[in-house]
């Protein structure tokens, strides 16, 4: 069921969203070679708090293995849902960093992929194509329209990337993950678009194949073929006129 939201509900989306991306502001420059991504996990619990919010990937998931950190660090072959540790950030390493906050109840979800240092060209470009897809599949965000729009223009901007399809977008904004499923490309239900949805688009796209698998850990999603993949996301509102990206741009 979508939970369509009031606009006093979308304001407060709004400031947990505005506040996650003065939060990457600060953070995507500690992005360098020589830093362990558990230092980056650190910062962000620590800013948060200080902010007055509460990170929302903490002890999500599953009970018996709860995301155990504020922040996702997904490097090079690396899709999602990296945990950090005592991994340290390499020169040209390709660096997916998602994170949420629960700002008074008001849930909000980004992601944003950084070059650390001087990446490979190809390596870049993945990077700036997949930027590309979110916003083509924004510009398909709209009242009136079928949600599966927002996949179609995904995957025809990704090309020859391999656009991930185990792995999706969803709503968000009351709960980290509510209906409906956003994919990144036209598969399933496809209800009408409308004012007051709140989602969360968010392409994953390789170098190589789009499929993926799963660590031991039950959580860091890898390419299959071992290339590099790239992540970015936006939370974000549609009226019944206008969508709204609820989170800042980042580069
Ligand atoms: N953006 C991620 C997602 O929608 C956030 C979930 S990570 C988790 O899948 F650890 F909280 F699960
Ligand atoms: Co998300």
């Amino acid at each position: 069921m979508i939970r369509l939201k009031n606009d006093k509900q979308i304001e407060g989306i709004r400031r947990s969203c505005k506040l996650l991306s003065a939060m990457y502001r600060e953070l995507m420059p500690l992005v360098k070679p020589g830093v362990m991504t558990i230092d980056l996990d650190r910062w962000v619990r620590d800013w948060i708090k200080k902010a007055g919010g509460r990170p929302a990937f903490l002890g999500y998931g599953p009970r018996k293995n709860p995301y155990p950190a504020a922040l996702c660090v997904s490097i090079n072959n690396e899709v999602i849902h990296g945990i950090p540790g005592k991994r340290k950030i390499r020169e040209g390493d390709l660096v997916s960093l998602d994170s949420g906050i629960d700002l008074e109840g008001f849930i909000s979800d980004q992601a944003v992929t950084v070059e650390a240092g001087q990446a490979a060209a190809e390596i870049h470009a993945l990077n700036a194509a997949t930027r590309d897809c979110l916003y083509q599949g924004i510009a398909a965000a709209k009242a009136g329209d079928r949600l599966l729009q927002i996949g179609r223009a995904v995957s025809a901007r990704a090309g020859n990337y391999g656009v991930v399809h185990q792995f999706c977008g969803h709503g968000v904004g009351l709960e980290l993950h509510e209906d409906p499923q956003v994919p990144n490309y036209p598969h399933g239900p496809n209800p009408r678009m409308g004012a007051g949805m709140v989602i969360a688009i968010e392409p994953m796209v390789n170098l190589g194949t789009g499929d993926v698998e799963i660590l031991e850990d039950d959580w860091t999603v890898v390419t299959a073929d071992g290339k590099v993949s790239a992540h970015w996301e936006h939370t974000v509102a549609i009226f019944k006129d206008h969508t709204e990206i609820l989170t800042d741009p980042l580069e």
